[in-house]
């Protein structure tokens, strides 16, 4: 039943047509009423999970993502196909302009090598998929490491919060405060810095402390280069990701909490909010070391904290700022989101929990399987919260298993 509602949102999301200017698109949209566009992570999540049903669906988003991208391999966090956002939504997005841009400016969690691979391996065209993305990816990756790395330090930087998908996340109260978040105008004040900068993450880095060395960027960072390194068959793009998780292991990890923190502003600051990007290095599976996996496992088992009954809280439950419930202006505090559950559960299956990977695995179904394709869910009681017919939670036809850390790209 769940994958059948799973099938049927992500059908009835799908859509296609040219732009005004003739470019030709075919994605699923998160959600039919709020959220109408093309959001990046949204459809990488989307693509692992038609990869399941229907690939050419997935191979077609994937494409189109690209396409909503530039020459020299930016890649943006929304694209307005069919419709550009009226004027009362236009301040929520991180364009250039104020009006009439295409895209915002701005990136969200880099993961796509990760969909490109799994799309590719359904695909079974004898590589063919595999092949078109290379040059796309590559330059994608390049990007990143070229503008989102000011200090050159391995560790790709945020400039708004939003560009890790975790928008309102307590963990970047501390670092944000009332810029944090888009009511009352904070957001729109970071944005206006963002342009005035003209989007020059050096420049930005340089003379302001609103700006973060996000913890789950950057495994969806080392994810995609280990990817693109196995589609590539290039060794460059493992140095890469090792430099990345080096950097995580080195700079984020904190041994007292047994959880990564993200590092904020100029003096590098750990955000120490535990939240379920805390444990993301969980699915970079045996390149982080197995003692460090097992004490984020432990967390996630720990009823106090992570262990809840419907999928993963994205904010522990021990944190003050914990909030699990609906609020209309406040996403990831404490919400359960079907992506966190399918990112986490391959990585504590590399550590032998089977049984554990299962028992999270069926509580993000449960949660489906009770309130349908919710935006996100209550993680005590399951309700489910925000839009309706939302895509990422299709990614359950991909749960048990999850990501597997290490997937191998078929010849
Ligand atoms: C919300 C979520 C973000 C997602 C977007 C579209 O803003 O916080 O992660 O990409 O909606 O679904």
């Amino acid at each position: 039943m769940t994958a059948a509602a799973a099938e049927r949102v992500l059908r009835a999301n799908w859509r296609e047509g040219r732009r005004r200017d003739g470019t030709p698109y075919a994605f699923t949209c998160p959600a039919q009423r709020r959220y109408k566009h093309q959001w990046y992570w949204d459809s990488c999540f989307h693509a692992v999970a038609w990869s399941r049903l229907d690939p050419q669906r997935g191979r077609e988003e994937l494409r189109t993502l690209l396409r909503a991208g530039r020459a020299d391999g930016f890649v943006p966090h929304t694209a307005f196909w069919g419709a550009s956002p009226r004027w009362r939504r236009a301040p929520l997005y991180a364009t250039d302009r104020v009006w009439g841009d295409i895209a915002t400016a701005s990136i969200q969690t880099p993961l796509l090598a990760v969909a490109w691979e799994r799309v590719a391996l359904a695909c079974d065209d004898g590589g063919a998929f595999a092949a078109e993305g290379l040059p796309a990816l590559r330059a994608h990756a390049r990007w990143l490491l070229r503008e989102r790395d000011p200090d050159d330090d391995g560790l790709l930087t945020v400039l708004l919060p939003d560009e890790s998908g975790l928008d309102d996340s307590p963990k970047y109260d501390a670092a944000y405060g009332r810029l944090a978040h888009w009511k009352p105008a904070g957001y729109a004040r970071l944005v206006q810095r963002c342009r005035r900068h003209r989007w020059d993450a050096r420049a930005i880095a340089a003379t302001s402390d609103e700006h973060v060395e996000d913890v789950l960027v950057n495994v969806a960072h080392a994810l995609s280069l280990r990817a693109l390194a196995r589609l590539s068959g290039e060794d460059q793009w493992n140095e890469h990701a090792r430099r990345t998780e080096t950097a995580l292991l080195e700079r984020c990890w904190d041994e007292r909490h047994g959880l990564f923190f993200d590092l904020a502003g100029r003096a590098e600051r750990p955000l120490k909010t535990a939240t379920w990007s805390s444990l993301a290095p969980l699915a970079l599976g045996d390149a982080i070391p197995r003692d460090v996996r097992e004490r984020l496992a432990e967390q996630l088992a720990d009823p106090r904290r992570f262990g809840a009954r419907f999928g993963i809280p994205s904010v522990s439950m021990s944190e003050p700022s914990f909030r699990p419930g609906f609020d209309a202006f406040r996403t990831w505090r404490g919400a359960a989101w079907t992506c966190s559950t399918w990112l986490l559960v391959g990585g504590l299956r590399a550590l032998g929990a089977a049984d554990e990977a299962d028992r999270i695995a069926q509580g993000a179904l449960d949660a489906v399987e009770r309130s349908g394709l919710r935006e996100y869910y209550h993680p005590r009681s399951g309700a489910g919260h925000g839009e309706r017919g939302f895509g990422m939670s299709a990614l359950v036809l991909d749960l048990p298993a999850g990501l597997v850390p290490g997937t191998v790209q078929a010849a």
